[in-house]
């Protein structure tokens, strides 16, 4: 924190010096804690220019487009890690050393299994259940069986429990597809890595074990990488929320899925693919992208801008690469699907409109592709991106219980009514 000051003066008044603190990178902010005192607020809907608190897991400059996890950037996280790897370096700040790997990747093994009641609360949901209502409830709804991890002040309680929370996000997740496809659940197999192991239970089945790609394998967890943090976006920040109350954490990456749900956020990913099937061809771009510049129509173009970048977001730069890996893989190089997002990000990223606002594609707009030729359905990619997400959740509530913290209440304009007495 430094002495560094800005002062605010309203309507005339004496200045109010305001402190200004500096990250080690990034906008220096202004501390506006004492304004309540002098009976105003700030106000920001949608936390456009609010920090919210400080942290030291994700840095994004996203004019730059950098994105950097403990100091690294994704590009080379992508390359040269894996998923497991840095979901260690988000909660614990550094990347693991051999030994601590192999600890760590035990301790995740170890627990990718579920409860067996866990099974019994799927037979509540019908098969047509969207995954992401399955998902919400049912990680709410661990805290039933976990008593050994809800001291959130002990620090061994909140690593056990993100450990567990890691653990078994990709086998709820294949639970949640095989309940919609009437197939059994498969158990998670210790001799398997994280992602393979989620290949083989969503695609294995009691009578037969397809053997996993490697290269498919590699792309899921590449995608689990590139998702699994991304500072203080709308679920990290309903996590954070929810965790200032004291809620356990099974309820707080509840909630978090909850918010990621949405169609401009964690939804993006099912919502482009939706579009690209509206769009059906190459010739009918130009319609959605009048679309999406007409103020009257609500359509936007999903997987398409971004709060924060107004360049390239580096993980769709990355995601796109895994695409045409993926497939070669699967011979499906001239998927039309890939060809017509190929050629809507060219028509867009040429349009006035697009250059303006800096809309560039983000996370979002490649990795329905991929997922569709893994043969994942649409309505499962959001659960996937839930899976990717989970260790920046928890790693950022573990950082907020790690420091003193206070309960998160905003305030507000009021604009209703003033005092009015009850008609007699
Ligand atoms: C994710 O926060 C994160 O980090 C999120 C995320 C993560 O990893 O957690 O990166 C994941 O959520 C990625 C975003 C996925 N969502 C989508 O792809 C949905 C489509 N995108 C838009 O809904 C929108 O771009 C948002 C929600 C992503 C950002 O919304 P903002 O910051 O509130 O932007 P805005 O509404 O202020 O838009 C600024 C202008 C507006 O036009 P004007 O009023 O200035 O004329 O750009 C326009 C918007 O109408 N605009 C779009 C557009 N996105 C913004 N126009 C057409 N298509 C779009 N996609």
């Amino acid at each position: 924190m430094s002495d560094t000051k800005a002062q605010l003066t309203i309507n005339g008044k004496d200045p109010i010096d305001l402190p200004v603190y500096q990250g080690t990178t990034g906008p220096d902010v202004i501390d506006v804690r004492s304004l309540v005192s002098k009976g105003v607020f700030t106000y920001d809907p949608g936390f456009v220019s609010t920090a919210a608190c400080d942290s030291q897991i994700t840095y994004i400059d996203g004019n730059a487009g950098i994105l950097l996890h403990r100091g690294y950037p994704i590009e080379q996280l992508a390359e040269n890690s894996d998923f497991l790897e840095v979901c260690y370096l988000l909660l614990n700040g550094e990347l693991p050393n051999p030994d601590e790997r192999n600890i760590f990747e035990n301790e995740i093994r170890y627990h990718t299994m579920v409860d067996q009641q866990i099974h019994e609360f799927f037979k509540g949901f019908p098969r047509t259940a969207h995954p992401m209502a399955m998902l919400c409830g049912i990680v709410g709804a661990l805290s039933a069986f976990y008593h050994d991890t809800l001291e959130i002040d002990n620090h061994e309680h909140r690593i056990r429990a993100a450990i567990r929370i890691i653990a078994k996000m990709p086998t709820l997740a294949a639970m949640c597809y095989k309940h919609g496809i009437g197939q059994p659940f498969m158990y998670p197999q210790n001799n398997m890595s994280l992602s393979e192991n989620f290949i083989h239970m969503l695609f294995g089945t009691p009578c037969d074990r397809p053997k996993v790609s490697p290269t498919i394998a590699k792309a899921m967890d590449t995608l689990f990488l590139l998702h699994a943090d991304h500072e203080q976006n709308a679920s990290t920040s309903t996590v954070r929320l929810a965790g200032s109350t004291g809620s356990n954490p099974y309820a707080c990456v509840a909630s978090g899925i909850a918010a990621l749900w949405g169609p401009a956020h964690g939804g993006a990913n099912e919502a482009v693919l939706d579009m690209l099937y509206e769009i059906g061809d190459e010739s009918r771009i130009e319609e959605f992208i009048l679309k999406a510049k007409d103020k009257d129509d609500p359509f936007r173009l999903m997987g398409f801008g971004h709060r924060v970048y107004k360049n390239y977001d580096p993980r769709a730069t990355v995601i796109r690469g895994i695409c045409n890996q993926v497939l070669e893989e699967l011979g499906a190089e001239n998927d039309p699907l890939f060809k017509i997002a190929l050629k809507l990000e060219k028509i867009a990223l040429e349009d006035e409109y697009f250059i303006e606002r800096k809309l560039f594609p983000n996370v979002d707009f490649y990795s329905g592709i991929i997922l569709k030729a893994i043969g994942i359905p649409t309505s499962l990619f959001t659960v996937i991106f839930a899976t990717g997400r989970t260790p920046g959740w928890i790693a950022h509530w573990h950082e907020m219980l790690s420091e003193s913290y206070r309960i998160g209440r905003p305030r507000q304009l009021y604009q209703g009514s003033t005092k009015r007495d009850y008609p007699r």
